[in-house]
């Protein structure tokens, strides 16, 4: 952001003349105003990188102009003249915002010094927002957030809504939907870009260690405490402090985090002083926080203080439509990370995936990728090499659908040669027989019209038999 166009404004025609020669002398486009208004006016319909104002000009003064200058937030930086060195406007000068001030009369050399300050601090203004918007593509480039179904741009829409405040946000979903990366975004997509974000999972550290880690500790504070030290709520200081796993935290360690978060000050463990902190918080949880309140597990004033904003993050069951994308996204990462010969997925291998349940969500999703391409030498990945996976729509719905149960045995038993569930060879006979009783006795009833006699009839078993597998496999019996 070099420093190039700068607005003189002043009513004493000899101070416009000289400043606009020397600054011109410099290659400084100049434009003059011989009063308020037309400085008003000039600014308004140009884009200055720099305005010198007089303070005293009939109509609007140079304060006011200052004040106006950033009511209209705009970025100008306004160095402001002053006719005697009072404390009095000087002070008041930098407190509407002022970038400097010089009194008259002043040497030229002044000027020359107020400029190379000027652009110095344009320079250094420029490196930051270069610097931030290159922090913001790496993140983007390497976090993603992928998936486009409705309920993922809903995600996107509150992100994007939140990121210009400092609200509090509640992110709630099962393991694996993305907390994390929606917290991580939540901050890289608000002002607090390029400040600390700092996350601690409550459920991983033993309660004693919690306290200290959140509040910081002062020398000695307790036993084993060693050297002071810093709580997460100081390093976060004027960024974002990600409490994952709030569901977690003990109850009068909860009652410690409301009272942070009402007075924006934190005492560390055995010390008396006080510490403004000027942190967002993100809080996550897979837990349903609703329940816990209202088993007494989780402080309702606590959970109203964080429930500012909520971000539900669907189940990836609940959004199979994002399936696709992010499986090609991880694969593409995978093959890149892993540095083989980039991979596709065959039409049958993208069903599966999308057929399949994910209990562990998006991180199953990612890891059964992963697995894939280290196991496959092939550029083509299959069905087959996602063998581990029954899909859950086969298993819930083999018999009433015309899926072939030979199709289910021939997947469960790819998955065991590959040994993708780690299984020993001899297991099998069982594991398969496991997976395939149930939907091939449910077949059999159904084709029975659910006549017991009958159904043990033709499976070949004794009817006895058939009833302990009914009850066994928690098959729903219906009329014929
Ligand atoms: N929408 C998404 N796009 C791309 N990657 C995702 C997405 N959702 C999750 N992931 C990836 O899945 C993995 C799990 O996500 P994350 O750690 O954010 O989940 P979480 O909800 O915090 O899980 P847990 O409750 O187990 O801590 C991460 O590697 C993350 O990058
Ligand atoms: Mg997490």
């Amino acid at each position: 952001m070099p420093l190039n166009r700068i607005l003189v404004a002043d009513d004493e025609e000899s101070i416009r003349w000289v400043l606009s020669k020397a600054l011109k002398q410099k290659g400084f486009s100049v434009d003059l105003a011989h009063d308020g208004r037309q400085a008003l006016e000039l600014i308004k319909d140009n884009c200055y990188d720099l305005a010198i104002l007089d303070i005293k000009m009939p109509g609007i003064t140079g304060l006011d102009l200052l004040d106006k200058v950033r009511e209209m937030n705009n970025d100008l930086l306004v160095v402001i003249m002053t006719a005697e060195a009072s404390m009095k406007n000087a002070v008041e000068a930098m407190k509407r915002g002022a970038y400097d001030y010089i009194t008259k009369p002043f040497d030229l050399d002044v000027i020359d010094a107020i400029i190379e300050k000027v652009a110095r601090a344009r320079d250094i203004a420029g490196q930051v927002t270069t610097l931030k918007q290159e922090l913001k593509d790496r993140y983007q480039a390497e976090k993603n957030i992928v998936g486009n179904s409705s309920a993922m741009q809903d995600v996107y829409k509150t992100i994007g809504k939140v990121a210009v405040s400092d609200v509090t946000i509640l992110i709630q979903g099962e393991s694996g939907t993305g907390k994390e990366l929606v917290a991580r975004a939540v901050h890289f997509n608000s002002e607090r870009l390029g400040k600390p974000f700092v996350a601690i999972n409550c459920a991983a550290i033993p309660r004693d260690l919690l306290e200290s880690e959140l509040f910081g500790s002062e020398k000695g504070a307790f036993t084993g405490a060693g050297e002071r030290k810093q709580g997460k709520f100081e390093q976060a200081n004027h960024g974002t402090l990600f409490l994952d796993e709030i569901g977690d935290m003990p109850l009068d360690l909860q009652a410690k985090i409301l009272r942070v978060l009402q007075e924006q000050e934190v005492t560390r463990i055995g010390g008396n002083q006080n510490f403004s902190v000027d942190v967002r918080i993100v809080a996550a949880t897979n837990q349903a926080l609703v329940e816990k309140v209202r088993q007494k597990e989780f402080r309702e004033d606590l959970y109203y203080r964080l429930n500012v904003v909520p971000i539900m993050l669907a189940p990836l069951r609940e959004r199979r439509d994002d399936i696709p994308d992010l499986a090609s996204y991880f694969l593409s990462r995978s093959c890149t990370e892993m540095s083989v010969v980039p991979k596709r997925l065959t039409d049958d291998a993208v069903a599966l995936l999308k057929a399949y349940s994910w209990p562990g969500n998006v991180r199953e999703l990612e890891n059964a990728i992963k697995r894939a391409v280290i196991l496959s030498n092939d550029p083509l990945l299959t069905a087959q090499d996602f063998g581990g996976l029954i899909p859950a729509k086969e298993l819930q719905q083999s018999g009433t659908q015309d899926t072939s149960l030979e199709d289910l045995v021939d997947l469960k038993l790819r998955s065991c040669m590959n040994g993708i569930e780690g299984l020993d060879k001899g297991d099998i006979h069982a594991m398969v027989l496991e997976q395939v009783e149930r939907p091939l006795i449910r077949l059999v009833l159904e084709k029975c019209r659910w006549n017991q006699v009958k159904a043990a009839d033709v499976l070949g078993i004794n009817r006895n038999t058939l009833r302990k597998k009914i009850s066994e496999l928690n098959i729903e019996m219906k009329r014929g």
